[in-house]
């Protein structure tokens, strides 16, 4: 993590434009592929802007919010992958992590098995046990 902190100043000092906060937190997704809470402090301080500021943008730009946590899951609801009771395990998981858990009605991995995503990694589960398995060991 030392690296990439040396890595993040280069890139903030090499700005040319020193308040672009886009650039610097895509940068970090870039590097980190999410947005850790003390390497937002970090920006925070070492930009000189409040972290509600930095908190602003991320909510503009959808690259951003998605890397917000570090695991962001969307699980397909559609035709092809649902099973019964997948609402009802949904309602159950979403109030036990820590991460959003979201619905779309299909990620295109029809017929591959009920498909699920996790930030940008397909994966697919045969039954409901599976699924919680796999969502609650997730760190
Ligand atoms: S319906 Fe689930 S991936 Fe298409």
């Amino acid at each position: 993590m030392k690296e990439f902190y040396q890595e993040l100043d280069n890139y903030i000092e090499n700005l040319e434009d020193k308040k672009n906060d886009y650039k610097v937190l895509s940068f970090v997704v870039d590097e980190l592929g999410y947005l850790p809470d003390e390497v937002l402090n970090y920006i925070a301080k070492k930009m000189d802007i409040f972290p509600f500021s930095l908190e602003s943008t991320i909510k503009f730009y959808p690259k951003l919010q998605k890397a917000r946590t570090k695991n962001y899951v969307q699980i397909c609801t559609g035709r092809n992958c649902i099973q019964p009771g997948l609402k009802e395990k949904l309602a159950e998981l979403k109030s036990e992590v820590d991460f959003p858990i979201e619905e779309r009605h299909c990620l295109g991995r029809c017929g591959k098995g009920s498909a699920l995503k996790i930030n940008e990694e397909y994966y697919s589960y045969k039954t409901l046990e599976e699924l919680e398995k796999l969502l609650l060991n997730l760190k």
